[in-house]
Order: C-alpha cells, then structure tokens, then sequence
C-alpha cells in the first residue's frame, strides 16, 4: 500500500494532511524518514509519526440492533441515519448491509468490507432474511398460504414467496431470500392484511443478540465474518 493511503487508513488525517507530515519529515519507517507519499508499505514495516508507531484500522464488521426512527442511509432523510450509533471514528466510511425501513428494528450489519457486503445483498445470494411480522389483522389459513406459495406485488412480474410461520393470531414469522423495496409489507398488503411492527430476527445463520439493546451494537466474532 502506498504510504499516503496508509497513513490516512491508520489515522483520521486526509489525504493532503498526510502529504504534509510526509514533506515535514515527521513519518519515518523502520526508523528512516520517508518523505515519498508513493514509498510502498511492506508487511513487517514498522511506521511512526513522530516516533509513535501507527497501524492501518483493519476491516469491520458490525452488527447493530436499529431503533425505530432511523434511516439505514448515510443521509439524514426526515429521521437521523442509523450512524448515529455507531460511537467508532470513520464510521462514515462503513457500508450499510442492505435497507431496513425507518421504521422497522432489528438486525443490521455494517462493514467497511464492499465484497462481504456484496455476498449477502447480492440477489443471487438469496441469503435468508427472517422478520418477526405484526399484522393489523388476524392472520388466516388462505393469507398463510399465498405466502408461502407466492404472491405477484404491485408493480412486479414475478411471483414472490417466503416460509410464513404463524406465532399467534396477529403474528408471523416470516423469512424471504430477496429483498425487494419494502417486500415483507408489500407481501403482507398483497395477502389484504397490514405490518403494524416488523423487526429483523437474523440473516442467514446470524441473529440478533438479544442483549444488544436497541441502538447497541457490537463487532462480529471471526466465527460470524466467515458465515457470508
Ligand atoms: N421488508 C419491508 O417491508 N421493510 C423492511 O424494512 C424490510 C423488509
């Protein structure tokens, strides 16, 4: 890695302020003065500022229990985003695993990773997402039934589908391998009931914790990076 990218990746300096600690002959490397911003990093180079040894910030993956209320966008549309949270330094640089509405909870990952993040939003993927589903109606056989056989929404070709599992007379759990613009209300909608509280139980093999309060969140262990 060049010696400019490094130093950004390894502390909050941008670009150009970088340059200028590399002109002042303040970043050394294996105690030598570097001055190139294109001088090539190598794995076991030691790189201090000021004599203080630096380290790139390495990749993360995160999961947050999302509040109601919050975009998963970077951009504050109407509500804050759910960065608010997430109390890390660049956490704008993260990448938001896929869309959970303003208004539904649950688990949300994040990662500074494009390829992992890729491999679980990828509509090849089809990487199971299961909800907690609150209808504003009782649930019957024949709504269970055209959801887990399929339902055409509004504006779509194709049949969608999903495994619904009745909880009890206002709740399902419902897991769908796509994710489609608002797919579980629209599903539900099609069936003629409506989402009064929906919130992401797991993705894949990954749930929520259930001690991460609203708003918490917590780095993934190796053991859950390696499920995706
Ligand atoms: N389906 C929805 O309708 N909303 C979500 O937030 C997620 C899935």
């Amino acid at each position: 890695m060049r010696l400019d990218k490094y130093l950004c990746s390894a502390t909050e300096l941008t670009r150009s302020l970088a340059k200028k600690l590399l002109h002042r002959g303040e970043v050394t490397c294996d105690g030598e003065v570097i001055k190139d911003p294109g001088f090539k990093v190598a794995e076991h180079h030691v790189i201090c500022i000021d004599g203080e040894p630096v380290t790139p910030m390495g990749e993360r993956y995160l999961m947050l229990h999302k509040p109601d209320n919050c975009v998963s966008s970077h951009v504050d549309d109407g509500h804050p985003s759910v960065l608010i949270y997430i109390d890390q330094p660049r956490r704008e640089e993260l990448k938001i695993v896929g869309r959970l509405d303003a208004d539904t909870t649950g688990l949300l990952l994040l990662t500074s990773d494009g390829k992992w993040s890729h491999r679980i939003t990828s509509p090849n993927s089809r990487c199971p997402k299961r909800y907690r589903v609150t209808l504003a109606d009782p649930i019957d056989q024949h709504q269970l039934d055209a959801l887990n056989s399929g339902v055409l929404l509004h504006g779509e070709s194709e049949p969608v589908s999903g495994q619904a599992e009745q909880i009890d007379s206002h709740s399902l759990w419902l897991t769908i391998g796509e994710g489609k613009y608002h797919q579980v209300k629209r599903m539900c909608a099609a069936v003629g009931n409506k989402v009064v509280d929906l919130h992401r139980h797991s993705i894949g093999e990954l749930t929520l914790d259930s001690g991460l309060a609203p708003g918490e969140w917590r780095a993934l262990t190796q053991e859950e990076i390696a499920l995706f």
